[in-house]
C-alpha cells in the first residue's frame, strides 16, 4: 500500500495530538470545570461530554463519518444519553448538536440574524471568498438572487431538451456496448457535464473533470500547503481552473458586449455576464461561483442518483411502478421529441422514490453554523461563537415523524411533510439553490436509463464510506444490456 504523504502527515498529527492529549487529560476535569464554571456564571450548558482538551470528541466523529455511521455511532448515543440539545467539541471547537423540527427550523431560519453558515479553510480558499457559500446578509441575498433563479424551475425550463441530449449522447457514447460499468463514476461525469454544458453552455473537454476533482479531493482536507498534500494539489489545480475559467469569462463578456442590442440571458452563465456588465457583480465573484457550482452539484447529486438505482435494485415493486410511469411518459412522446418540465412533474412517484432514498441517506447529512449571538433554547444557551451542528438525522430517523423510519416507503410522501423535518436540500435562507436542478437531473437520467436499459448491481451489499461525503465503496459497478438488444 502507498501511504500519501498527507496521509503519513495525518498520522504524524494525530499521534502527536494523541501525547498531547493524554498527558493532557489530567488537567481534563481541571480545564473543562473552569470553562464551565466561567460560561455557567451567565448560561445553562446543555449536557454533553467534551472530550479531550484542543481534539475534543474528534476522533469519534471522524470514525463514525468514516464508516458512514454518524448517526448509529456519535448521534443516537448522545442523544439517547443527553436529549435533542447537547453540547461536545469537534475539530477543535465547542460545538452544540440540535436535532428536531423545531430546533431546524431556529437554527436555519435564522441564518444571519442568529448564526452564520461554518465552512471548513479549505472549502473557502477552494472555492473562492466570492462564492455565495462564503456570502453573508446583503452580498448574500444579491448572488443568490442571480443564482437562485436561473436554478428555479421557470429558470430551467429552457434547459431541459439540453440536458435530455446530454444525458442521451452519454449513454450513448459511454454505455452503449459495455456490459458493466459504474454507476457512481458515470453520474459524476454526467453531472459535471450537466452543470458545464446546460448551466454555462461549455463544452467540456479531456481532462477537465479530473482537474475540477482535484480541488474536489482538498475542499475538506487539513488546509496545510506541504508539498504534494491533498489542498496543495487541489489549490495548483484551482488556480488552472481560475486561469481556464477568467479566459471564458472575460470572451463572453466580450460576445455579449458586441451583441448588446440582443443579449442571449438564457444560460446562467450570461445572466452571471450580464450582471458583472452592469457592474452589479465582479469578475471574482462569477468565476467563484462557477466553482462553487460544480462542487455543489458534483457528489450530492451522484450520491443520489446511485443511491436511488441500489434502492430500486432492493425494491422490485417500487421498480416496476416506477419503470411504469416512465414507460407511460414515453409512450406519450413522438420519436427523437424532448422530454419537457411539465413531463418532469409527472414523475411523480420517481421523485417519492428519490425524496425517499435521500431520507435514509441523505447525500449531505447536516452541516455547521456559528451562533453570532447567545441563543436561548430549550431552556439552555447557545453561547455566542459556538459552533452548531444540525442534523438530517435528528428527524429523517425519527418515528414520530416518520413512521417505521428505517423502512422504504416512497408512498410516505403521498402526504404532505411538515416543515423542517425533511432536510436534504436544508433549509431557510441557505436553502440547496440547485434542488430544482438536482431534481431534474436524477429524473431525466432515471427516465433514460430505465426506459433503455436493463440493469442490476453487481455488489448489492456494497458499502459506504465518507469522506466526508458519503459514496459507494466500490464505485457501484452495475451490469447492463441495452433493452433494444
Ligand atoms: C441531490 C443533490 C443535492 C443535495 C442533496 C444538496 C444539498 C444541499 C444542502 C443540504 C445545502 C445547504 C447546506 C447548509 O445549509 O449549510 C446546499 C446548499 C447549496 N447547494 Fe445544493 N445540493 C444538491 C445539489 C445541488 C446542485 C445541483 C446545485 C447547483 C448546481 C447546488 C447548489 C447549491 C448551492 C449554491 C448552495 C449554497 C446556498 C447558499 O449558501 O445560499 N446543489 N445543498
Amino acid at each position: 500500500m502507498v501511504l500519501e504523504p498527507n496521509f503519513v502527515l495525518s498520522w504524524v498529527f494525530l499521534c502527536i495530538a494523541a501525547t498531547v492529549s493524554s498527558t493532557l487529560f489530567f488537567f481534563r476535569k481541571k480545564h473543562h470545570r473552569f470553562i464551565s464554571k466561567k460560561i455557567q456564571k451567565t448560561k445553562k450548558l446543555p449536557p454533553g461530554e467534551m472530550g479531550l482538551p484542543w481534539i475534543g470528541e474528534t476522533m469519534e466523529f471522524y470514525k463514525a463519518q468514516k464508516s458512514n455511521r454518524v448517526f448509529e455511532d456519535f448521534v443516537n448515543p448522545r442523544i439517547i444519553k443527553h436529549g435533542n440539545i447537547l453540547k461536545t467539541k469537534i475539530m477543535g471547537s465547542p460545538t452544540i448538536v440540535v436535532n428536531g423540527a423545531e430546533a431546524n427550523r431556529l437554527i436555519l431560519s435564522n441564518e444571519f440574524s442568529l448564526v452564520v453558515s461554518s465552512w471548513p479553510s479549505s472549502s473557502v480558499q477552494l472555492m473562492g471568498m466570492n462564492c455565495i457559500m462564503a456570502k453573508q446578509g446583503e452580498k448574500h441575498r444579491v448572488l443568490r438572487g442571480i443564482v437562485a433563479n436561473s436554478l428555479s424551475y421557470n429558470g430551467l425550463e429552457s434547459i431541459v431538451p439540453k440536458l435530455c441530449d446530454t444525458v442521451k449522447f452519454y449513454l450513448e457514447t459511454e454505455w452503449r456496448g459495455k456490459k458493466e460499468i459504474s454507476l457512481y463514476r458515470s453520474a459524476k461525469a454526467l453531472t459535471f457535464t450537466v452543470v458545464f454544458e446546460c448551466l454555462y453552455g461549455i463544452k467540456v473537454e479531456l481532462g477537465m473533470l479530473e482537474i475540477f476533482e482535484k480541488v474536489l479531493d482538498g475542499v475538506f482536507a487539513m488546509p496545510v500547503e506541504f508539498p504534494y498534500s491533498k489542498f496543495a494539489r487541489a489549490k495548483k489545480a484551482r488556480l488552472e481552473i481560475e486561469t481556464f475559467l477568467v479566459a471564458k469569462v472575460r470572451d463572453k463578456r466580450r460576445e455579449m458586449e458586441e451583441e448588446a442590442e440582443k443579449p442571449n440571458t438564457t444560460t446562467l452563465f450570461s445572466r452571471l455576464i450580464e450582471e458583472l456588465i452592469k457592474g452589479l457583480i465582479t469578475e471574482e465573484e462569477v468565476v467563484d461561483n462557477m466553482v462553487l457550482l460544480v462542487f455543489a452539484a458534483h457528489d450530492t447529486t451522484s450520491y443520489a442518483m446511485a443511491m436511488t438505482f441500489k434502492m430500486l435494485a432492493q425494491h422490485p415493486t417500487c421498480r416496476d411502478t416506477l419503470l411504469q410511469e416512465h414507460v407511460r411518459i414515453k409512450a406519450n412522446k413522438g420519436e427523437g421529441e424532448h422530454l419537457t418540465v411539465d413531463d418532469v412533474k409527472r414523475m411523480k412517484y420517481s421523485w417519492q422514490v428519490v425524496r425517499e432514498t435521500m431520507r435514509l441517506s441523505p447525500p449531505i447529512f447536516g452541516s455547521f453554523r456559528k451562533a453570532v449571538a447567545d441563543i436561548d433554547y430549550g431552556g439552555f444557551t447557545i453561547p455566542k461563537g459556538w459552533k452548531i451542528l444540525w442534523t438530517t438525522y435528528g428527524t429523517h430517523y425519527n418515528p414520530e415523524i416518520f413512521q417505521d423510519p428505517m423502512s422504504f416507503d416512497p408512498t410516505r410522501f403521498d402526504k404532505p411533510i411538515q416543515a423542517y423535518t425533511y432536510l436534504p436540500f436544508g433549509g431557510g435562507p441557505r436553502l440547496c439553490a440547485g434542488h430544482q436542478l438536482a431534481k431534474i437531473s436524477i429524473l431525466v437520467f432515471l427516465h433514460f436509463v430505465m426506459t433503455n436499459y436493463d440493469w442490476s448491481l453487481v455488489y448489492p451489499d456494497e458499502t459506504i464510506s465518507m469522506d466526508p461525503l458519503p459514496f459507494p465503496t466500490l464505485g457501484m459497478p452495475i451490469k447492463i444490456s441495452s433493452k433494444e438488444s
